[in-house]
């Protein structure tokens, strides 16, 4: 209801932009394109989204391999999360509260009882600020900037976020984010949403792509997908990725998150020091020669295979059904705001969290 009028101001924002920058000092919303030879990554700032990822396979044939809508109004009111950037907190809080340091926070539930992504208007539903644009050249950039205010979802202090993608030759995409607490201790978990489908998106489902995961443990979830609280062994499990294994090989074995509904929606806990930069995934597509290699600092990764995609009408013409893309979600494990054993997410004032990934494209 009071979406409406915000919807259409922003889809004509979009339209006059037309991918320029901001004129009268209007947050104008675009479509930004970063080209390195013939790769190509398309990026909005409605949610610091990516739109596009264009790439050759081994036959020389061009796809888009990255899941999304034809206009901005399908990221404005589209459920799936799409290339977006998420956050304050990605993923899972559990009753949509948290205590920190002897105050209670409550968020705005948006997942049942809990809040997913950062709540009803999280990161990747509002309009980030084009900082710097840079289209060509050896690296292209476009660097985003939101400042998050005190108590935006029920999260505390001001926040201010950055996130730049850059394309470096050969095939390489690379993503950094920052944030900093300005006045309060928060906690902060930014994700970068994308659906990656190597095929080509709306080119079938990803059952037998082969998937690596460089995790030996993993956070079972009850109910709602909220983690028990246990940080275990994938050994024996259908969730070991440790060597290449077919995404549908295990499938079945598996809980979507909804009665009948299968499918891996599950946080790994990344082999080696948080911090620094190592290999968390490889993705495999055998039909079109094109692999992906993910690279990243965060504790952790959620391996998620489309389980709830179903009639979702995506670009140009195509429509996405279950298992049609997967995602690989560096971050902090789900509600750690809630399990002191896990990863603290907390940033205090002056405190700058930082979160690098680095996807490395081969065909
Ligand atoms: C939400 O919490 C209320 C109160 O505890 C409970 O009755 C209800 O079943 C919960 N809803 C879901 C979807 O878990
Ligand atoms: C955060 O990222 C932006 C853009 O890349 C950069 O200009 C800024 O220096 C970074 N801030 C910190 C504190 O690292």
């Amino acid at each position: 209801m009071a979406r409406a009028p915000l919807l259409l101001a922003l889809l004509c924002a979009c339209a006059a932009a037309a991918g320029s920058a901001n004129a009268a000092g209007r947050k104008m919303v675009g479509v930004y394109e970063l080209k390195a030879g013939d790769f190509s990554v398309g990026v909005t700032n409605w949610g610091a989204t990516i739109t596009s990822v264009v790439l050759p396979d081994s036959k020389g044939d061009f796809a888009d391999v990255v899941l999304g809508y034809d206009t901005i109004g399908g990221y404005v009111s589209g459920k799936s999360y799409f290339g977006a950037l998420v956050g304050r907190v990605a993923n899972r809080i559990a009753n949509a509260r948290f205590v920190l340091d002897g105050k209670a926070y409550h968020l705005f539930k948006n997942d049942g009882n809990n809040t997913l992504h950062g709540g009803h208007r999280g990161f990747s539903q509002v309009v980030w600020t084009v900082k710097e644009f840079v289209g060509g050249g050896d690296s292209p950039y476009i660097t985003l900037y939101y400042h998050s205010f005190d108590g935006e979802q029920g999260f505390p202090g001001d926040l201010d976020v950055y996130v730049t993608y850059q394309l470096a030759a050969p095939y390489v995409l690379r993503v950094h984010m920052n944030a900093t607490a300005v006045n309060k201790a928060t906690p902060v978990n930014l994700a970068q949403h994308t659906y990656w489908n190597l095929g080509g998106q709306g080119s079938g489902d990803v059952l037998r792509n082969t998937v690596q995961l460089f995790a030996s443990r993993y956070t079972p979830v009850g109910g709602g997908l909220i983690p028990t609280g246990a940080v275990a062994p994938v050994a024996g499990t259908p969730y070991d990725f440790l060597a290449p294994a077919a995404v549908g090989s295990r499938i079945r074995q598996v809980s979507g998150g909804k009665a009948g509904v299968y499918g891996y929606d599950t946080n790994y806990a990344v082999d080696g020091e948080p911090g620094a930069l190592r290999k968390v995934a490889v993705v495999r597509d055998g039909a079109s020669g094109r692999a992906l290699e993910l690279w990243a600092n965060q504790p952790g990764v959620q391996f998620y295979t489309g389980n709830f995609l179903q009639d979702v009408k995506g670009k140009g013409g195509k429509v996405y059904q279950q298992y049609g893309a997967l995602c690989l979600e560096t971050q902090g494990f789900p509600d750690a705001v809630n399990h002191p054993n896990f990863p603290s997410q907390i940033v205090r004032p002056g405190q700058v969290y930082k979160h690098d990934m680095v996807f490395k494209f081969s065909f």
